[in-house]
């Protein structure tokens, strides 16, 4: 298929065009480099710098493709509590922009990068599908909006999508083929790894009073190369004549902020100082997937379930 990944020079589309073009797609990026960078972009890829605000633009890109990937949007949940206007404009007006430019170029089939937040402070620590969707977040909100926006164009105008509800998205790619390091990242092992590289000087943990073995809370982080493989999957899947589908990516494995922290001093043979600070405002205890609806529509699984093995591929960047 020819595939348009708007978003394709960040830190998750970097990872999406590679897979793609593994599997024998041909991949235009289309990205205006606010947080991608020209390093993580491949010599067999097009590349249109342009803005998903820039309808034209987009349209003009996206003429002669069979399907889009959108991963382009604004993700730092505390920035879009105080700046909700850049979250609707990037993320609401961007992606209405998109199906418009699908309609218009008649390009089928639509992977769109959701996430967990769309399910806000769940009741229950497995998470599946049909847990109830209530972000407590405004960048939660715009992701699930954007899923009904593409529920209606699917019913009016036949676009097929699946919405990929990422967990905790983590890693790089093994094979040191993406070389951009995402750029000011408030996650975790970011955070973490620059306390080993001296630029912070300590990690804060946020809450140790947590109904958790160790008092930390707990994640799903799933590797980034593993979340890309399952947009290949979802794409051909779509082809084939897939129903649309909103699917969680996640192992199913949950790891404690300490642990991540052991992970991290194992894997580097350093130890990372912490201090314990409060909990952080609208952290739930314990967020972990099931996957078992994509591994079971899409045939993925993910390579990566130890957390170990996902920390080393970091130092593939550094
Ligand atoms: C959040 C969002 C997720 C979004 C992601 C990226 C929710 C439910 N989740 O994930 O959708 O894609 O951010 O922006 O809104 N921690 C510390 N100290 C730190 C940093 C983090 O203790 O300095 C802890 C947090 O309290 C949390 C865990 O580490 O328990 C992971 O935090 P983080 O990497 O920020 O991701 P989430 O908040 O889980």
């Amino acid at each position: 298929m020819k595939v348009l990944v708007v978003g394709g020079a960040g830190y998750i589309g970097s990872h999406v065009a590679k897979a793609l073009m593994q599997s024998g797609h041909t991949v235009t990026v289309f990205d205006n480099l606010s947080s991608g960078q020209k390093i993580n972009l491949f010599s067999q890829n097009v590349f249109v710098e342009g803005n998903i605000l820039d309808y034209k633009a987009l349209c003009q890109a996206m003429k002669g493709h069979d399907a889009v990937v959108h991963l382009a949007a604004k993700k730092a949940v505390g920035e879009s509590m105080e700046n909700p206007m850049l979250y609707s404009v990037n993320n609401i007006s961007g992606s209405i922009n998109i199906l418009n430019a699908m309609v218009e170029t008649g390009a089928k089939y639509l992977v769109f990068s959701s996430s967990a937040a769309v399910y806000g402070m769940p009741d229950k620590s497995l998470i599946d599908e049909n847990t109830p969707l209530n972000p407590i977040n405004y960048y939660g909100f715009t992701k699930l909006e954007i899923e009904k926006f593409m529920q209606w164009y699917d019913q009016l105008k036949n676009i097929k999508f699946v919405a990929l509800r990422y967990f905790n998205a983590v890693g790089y790619d093994a094979d040191g083929d993406i070389r951009g390091k995402e750029i000011n990242s408030q996650n975790l092992l970011p955070i973490i790894m620059e306390v080993l590289s001296g630029k912070r000087s300590e990690l804060k943990i946020f809450g140790n009073d947590y109904p958790t073995p160790d008092g930390t809370c707990i994640r799903d982080y799933i590797h980034v190369s593993d979340l890309a493989s399952a947009h290949v999957l979802a794409l051909e899947k779509l082809a084939q004549g897939m129903a649309s589908q909103s699917l969680n990516l996640g192992t199913g494995k949950g790891t404690s902020v300490k642990e991540m922290v052991e992970a991290v001093e194992k894997v580097s043979g350093r130890k990372v100082p912490v201090v314990y600070a409060p909990r952080r405002a609208g952290d739930p205890a314990i967020l972990i997937a099931s996957a078992d609806k994509a591994r079971s529509l899409l045939g993925w699984k993910p390579a990566y379930t130890d957390i170990c093995k996902i920390v080393q591929t970091v130092y593939s960047i550094n």
